[in-house]
């Protein structure tokens, strides 16, 4: 059993020894730490003899990543301890040279951004296409993906998210049997799919349909302590050793050895228990999903998800529920499942909310969260006024890289003197959430009259310095 969890075990034996310790960290070991927290510094410590090297790992932590890779599928697998956003952007770091176009989806994460602009690499948008019921974007489309290959040549890489946020699965086999006959790879941000390989209900992983790489952001759906999360690659992995260079530039040289020893320990839990607690969490929520539909003025999305071509599977755990038959919105609904049934939920939009069920839930919170539903369908019953019709924004006319973006000068212009001005900041209008501008992009008219639409239409706009965006950060 210890050589399954060699991290773990060899803090429990070094903290046994009782050391003095006189090396980093300056807790030595637990003192003057909050008592809360004085348990998991006993087993803080830094890289002193036995504890391997996370730059060069050749020891405890070369073979955990090993078990790792072995127990999800992987040819190689790679700890990391800044959340999957690191994964991704050393994917990037791996992939892409100054100015190479690389195709993504339009409502990626973040982190995407914060890849480019640390590669340099150009990005190439898969348009948005927005459920027109729901105003999210669920899935990238295999045709849509062909035609943008067909239109640029130069794309080098395809990098996709899948799962969505909302548990929607993308066709990654046929996108990645599609991109076999153009030569290209296909990575995939798995950020909410790291549970996947363990159930054969579940969608199947990114890696078992022939991506070249995926991140898992373990911490989103693993018992593992927040920022843990992997990055796992194929074998034959084109650019493997600028991958291992990447992964630890980005990486600190003080690793958080609890959050490795959380990813070690989670990865033997779901070995041995995952199998089976997903097939519970299964069943509770088949039959929760259904229950919820029962309720008048309730929508919860997942029987019609199984007839659509394009969602190739959906996450159980991930419960979407929008709210026709109520006089609230997804923003109230969340206020008030918060403030008067201690229920936290992942997310709300206009028109739904997301809770985000792990195989750690049983079914009393399955229950508490379904009653807590039904009594406020029956406190809200009714239908709201003049709901805002969500668009998808215009598309992106990009004109400086986003590394070139980053580093230029800006200057803040009115709005509305912005036109044919490139942007120097990223604007999201939620719903639905998509960025309608993004740093080294051109103001066009179409982003101009859909911001001017959108803001008179009361929806969010997130991301600019100047929240009401009189004015608007430009590239000087
Ligand atoms: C789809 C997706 N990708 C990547 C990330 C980044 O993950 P992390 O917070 O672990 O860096 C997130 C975070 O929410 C996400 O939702």
């Amino acid at each position: 059993m210890n050589d399954q969890i060699p991290i773990y075990s060899a803090l429990c034996r070094y903290r046994g020894e009782e050391n003095l310790r006189l090396h980093m960290p300056g807790h030595a070991g637990g003192r003057g730490v909050n008592e809360m927290l004085q348990s998991i510094a006993t087993i803080d410590v830094t890289e002193v003899g036995g504890m391997d090297d996370f730059h060069l790992p050749q020891g405890i932590i070369a073979e955990s990543q090993r078990l790792m890779a072995q127990t999800v599928g992987a040819g190689e697998s790679f700890y990391l301890v800044n959340g999957a956003s690191s994964g991704i952007h050393a994917l990037f770091m791996s992939t892409a040279a100054e100015g190479e176009r690389i195709l993504l989806p339009r409502n990626c994460h973040r982190s995407f951004y914060g890849g480019m602009v640390l590669s340099g690499a150009m990005p190439v948008y898969i348009p948005s296409r927005i459920d027109d019921q729901l105003g999210l974007e669920l899935t990238v489309k295999v045709s849509e993906i062909e035609k943008c290959l067909l239109q640029d040549p130069d794309i080098i890489t395809i990098f996709i998210t899948s799962p969505s946020y909302f548990g929607t699965c993308s066709d990654i086999e046929s996108i990645t049997a599609l991109a076999g006959q153009y030569q290209k790879d296909v990575l995939v941000d798995e950020a909410h799919g790291g549970h996947f390989p363990f159930h054969k209900d579940y969608p199947a992983p990114a890696l078992a349909q022939g991506a070249m790489a995926a991140v898992n952001g373990l911490h989103k759906t693993w018992p593992v302590l927040n920022q843990g999360a992997c990055l796992h690659i194929a074998p034959g992995f084109p650019e493997h050793a600028r991958l291992r260079q990447a992964v630890s530039l980005l990486t600190t040289t003080s690793p958080s050895y609890p959050l490795l020893a959380s990813m070690e320990l989670a990865r033997m839990f779901m070995e041995q228990e995952g199998g089976y607690r997903l097939e519970q969490a299964g069943q509770w929520s088949e039959k929760f999903k259904e229950k919820i539909n029962q309720i008048k003025g309730l929508h919860c999305h997942h029987e019609e998800f199984k007839e659509r071509s394009d969602i190739k599977g959906i996450d159980p755990l991930k419960v979407l529920i929008s709210m026709p038959g109520l006089q609230v919105s997804g923003y109230q609904m969340g206020n008030i499942l918060k403030e008067k049934y201690h229920i936290q939920l992942e997310m709300e939009t206009e028109h739904s909310i997301l809770a985000m069920f792990s195989l750690l839930h049983d079914e009393s919170d399955w229950e508490r969260f379904y009653k807590a539903l039904q009594e406020v369908a029956a406190d809200y019953a009714g239908s709201k006024k003049g709901s805002l019709r969500i668009e998808s924004p215009p598309a992106a006319k990009v004109v400086l890289s986003p590394r070139r973006a980053f580093q230029s000068t800006k200057k803040q212009v009115k709005l509305a003197e912005s036109l044919n001005l490139i942007s120097g900041e990223m604007i999201a209008v939620y719903p639905p959430g998509i960025p309608c501008l993004l740093p080294g992009e051109t103001i066009t008219e179409e982003v101009l009259d859909y911001l001017h639409y959108m803001i008179d239409s009361g929806a969010r706009i997130q991301g600019p310095e100047e929240p009401t965006l009189k004015n608007i950060l430009v590239i000087d």
